[in-house]
């Protein structure tokens, strides 16, 4: 449990606390409180749901603690392992099982979009709100993405629910064999895509993985082709190239506000790199 407390990447504290002899998760939050509220709402509003043989749900929060500065929220612990412990340390079968889920969860949230022309400016807005927050020099221009938006005026999205960030930790397979979701986000466009390009942000570029050993890289990699591998993946890549390919720039760019290490500026920057030449 104490590795809870490494995991968290974003500003927000964990803590577990037992009470009549249940553990439960604290997280409190000190900024950006009108989006966390909102981010809240979204985990509580989630429907739960069973995927083919798999029961998926959201971590409830249930209780919230309202202070002028700061957002508490309560949620039980869920024994188990999150989406980057079972690509590194857990038992095939837990793999297996794990990219059922991916292809069904996806599978599903297809079913339900609409498709919409979104305009290049909801885009181009989120860069400008970015840029201004970034502290440190990173190696694309905004000019640079600008054009590369520009070169499509209409957007086709498929409009429809997401998580909102996606990434392998907040995802956890329960001992009860459930899967769990944590930390969901509200994003500013609201599209199964984001949850995509969230889980290349781990499987194509190494999120979870950018602090440990070069072997720990190697073995999870082999994880990784098999997740993108999955043929809903594949096609998703192909039918809305344009569309992924502005997103994951977007959302790689997103982390570059909270950067607080070398370890992941470097990561950061060698990923935009490598984007950046095919733009
Ligand atoms: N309710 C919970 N039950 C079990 N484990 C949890 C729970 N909440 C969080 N964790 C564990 O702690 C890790 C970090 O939690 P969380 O995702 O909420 O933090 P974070 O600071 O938002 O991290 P990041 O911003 O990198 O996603 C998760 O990957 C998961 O392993
Ligand atoms: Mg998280």
């Amino acid at each position: 449990m104490n590795k809870l407390i490494d995991n968290s990447y974003s500003h927000a504290k964990l803590d577990v606390i037992k009470e009549k002899s249940l553990n439960y998760v604290i997280k409190t939050f000190d900024y950006d409180l009108n989006r966390v509220s909102c981010n809240i709402s979204k985990q509580n509003q989630f429907t739960n749901k069973t995927l083919g043989n798999v029961s998926l749900m959201s971590v409830p929060i249930t209780e919230i603690t309202k202070h002028k500065r700061e957002i508490s929220i309560k949620m039980p612990y869920i024994d188990g392992l999150n989406g980057s412990d079972i690509i590194l340390y857990s038992h095939r079968s837990n793999f297996i099982s794990f990219l059922n889920f991916v292809e069904s969860y996806f599978l599903e949230s297809f079913k339900k979009v609409n498709y919409e022309n979104v305009d290049a400016n909801i885009l181009l807005k989120k860069v400008d709100d970015i840029f201004s927050n970034i502290r440190f020099k990173i190696p694309i221009s905004k000019k640079t993405i600008v054009n590369s938006i520009n070169k499509t005026k209409n957007y086709a999205f498929p409009i429809g629910d997401c998580h909102g960030d996606f990434t392998l930790d907040n995802i956890i397979i329960g001992n009860d064999g459930r899967f769990y979701l944590i930390d969901f986000l509200v994003t500013y466009l609201e599209t199964p895509l984001q949850d995509f390009v969230k889980l290349k942000q781990d499987t194509e570029y190494g999120w979870c993985v950018r602090k440990l050993s070069k072997s720990d890289q190697t073995k999870a990699n082999v994880f990784f082709d098999k997740i993108k591998a999955l043929p809903i993946l594949k096609k998703l890549e192909i039918e809305h190239t344009k569309e992924v390919k502005i997103l994951n720039l977007i959302s790689l760019l997103r982390i570059a506000p909270y950067v607080r290490d070398k370890i992941t500026e470097n990561w950061l920057v060698h990923q935009l790199n490598k984007i950046t030449r095919d733009l």
